[in-house]
């Protein structure tokens, strides 16, 4: 089992860097507008940002997110992230740690992340259909201690598993052993999708739970239908019938920011899922995220352009951060939310049709949100 968990690692890898593996669908972020302001009133240097994130404190509001472990070739991709993350001062999190749970020879593959990263905030990483098979607070315990992490990560894969040959489309009893966790981890949980989007409705159900954090990993990046669709095509195994839903199903990452913020005022959000640069994560943090979220960019970046590569990209994303806070007259990360923004075409009608009143949305949350991160 482990085996198989361990070779899947190495060909999803292979497949991201030779194939077209994002949907065709938008994250919709391209339908938000943060009002320039051309007299700013501040000065680019007075920019910081710092902000906290889930019991933790980032130099800049960007999380490379969960990719990989758990195969000795993807070692050094997991040091090459943490050393990154260590050196920017941003978050991290490891893959699945399913492999190095069942397989302690293959831990160091993970724990490479916490020697790189002695400071970074790290975030450990393990799929939901696990717990509906069985694993309790003391599997998630040996992960979160494998990397020393400063979070768990619980993923919520249903389209993957649905389309994956060998896969284990089990979610069954996931809340309740989500509500164990809450109860007894003692590490924040984040609960992310994979490129499938959160909803309100499950946003509003963990935060129920007493869950804090959470990763929208919405549709316009990454797409694991279809990414399981090209394995299974490239081995001649039985290939699950698609058709549009690689490219269509979902909660486009910008709808599920503000599902989520509507939802869980108090939280964290990360917003990934599409994120490519610098202004889409702005624009997504004027939405309401905390944060950004990039995956398959930053792979992407280390496996063409080696470390010098990757530090460009995010690099490249933080200083477009900064100058949007700038732009809008502001110094914080979080001015961001007080900033005059636009939304409309398609992400006011889905913003409409899903009960969210974009004015109270755009003032009142945004504020309200703010005002409770200020307060604490
Ligand atoms: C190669 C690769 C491996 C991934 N493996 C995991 C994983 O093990 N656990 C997880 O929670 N998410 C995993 N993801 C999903 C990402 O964390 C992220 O949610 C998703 O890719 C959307 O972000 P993006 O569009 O920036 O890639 C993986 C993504 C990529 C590209």
């Amino acid at each position: 089992m482990a085996g198989d968990t361990s070779s899947r690692k190495i060909e999803h890898i292979k497949m991201i860097t030779s194939s077209r593996v994002e949907a065709a669908e938008s994250s919709l972020l391209e339908y938000v507008r943060i009002v320039h302001n051309p007299s700013p009133e501040v000065n680019l240097e007075e920019v910081d940002l710092a902000v906290d994130f889930c019991g933790g404190r980032l130099r800049a509001p960007l999380m490379i997110t969960g990719m990989t472990g758990g195969h000795r070739d993807v070692e050094w991709i997991n040091r090459e992230l943490a050393r990154a993350a260590e050196e920017l001062g941003i978050a991290m999190g490891v893959g699945s740690q399913r492999a190095g749970i069942e397989d302690p020879s293959l831990e160091y593959t993970f724990r490479v992340a916490r020697e790189a990263a002695p400071n970074a905030y790290l975030v450990a990483n393990v799929g939901a259909p696990q717990l509906s098979l069985g694993y309790g607070v003391s599997e998630l315990r040996r992960a979160v201690e494998m990397i020393d992490a400063d979070a768990l990560a619980i993923h919520l894969n249903a389209g993957q598993e649905a389309y994956q040959y060998e896969g284990d489309p089990y979610y069954r009893d996931v809340v309740a052993r989500v509500a164990d966790a809450v109860e007894g981890l003692g590490v924040p949980i984040i609960i992310k999708e994979t490129g499938n989007g959160l909803s309100g409705e499950a946003v509003s159900l963990f935060r129920q739970l007493g869950v804090k954090c959470f990763d929208v990993a919405g549709l316009g990046g990454t797409n694991w239908i279809k990414i399981e669709v090209l394995r299974a095509k490239s081995k001649g195994v039985d290939v699950k019938p698609a058709g549009p839903m690689a490219d269509f199903w979902g909660n486009p990452t910008a709808i599920a920011v503000m599902e989520a913020r509507s939802n869980a005022i108090d939280s964290y959000i990360v917003a990934s899922g599409g994120v490519r640069n610098g202004l889409d994560a702005a624009r997504a943090i004027a939405l309401g995220a905390d944060i950004a979220g990039v995956a398959l960019p930053a792979l992407r970046a280390l496996l063409s352009g080696g470390p010098k590569g990757l530090r460009t990209l995010l690099g490249s994303i933080i200083y477009q951060v900064k100058t949007a806070i700038y732009m809008v007259g502001e110094t914080r990360v979080r001015g961001l939310w007080r900033a005059p923004v636009t939304v409309w075409g398609r992400l006011a009608e889905e913003a409409e049709a899903r009960g969210i009143d974009l004015r109270s949305y755009l003032y009142a949350t945004r504020l309200a949100a703010l005002a409770y991160k200020e307060v604490k």
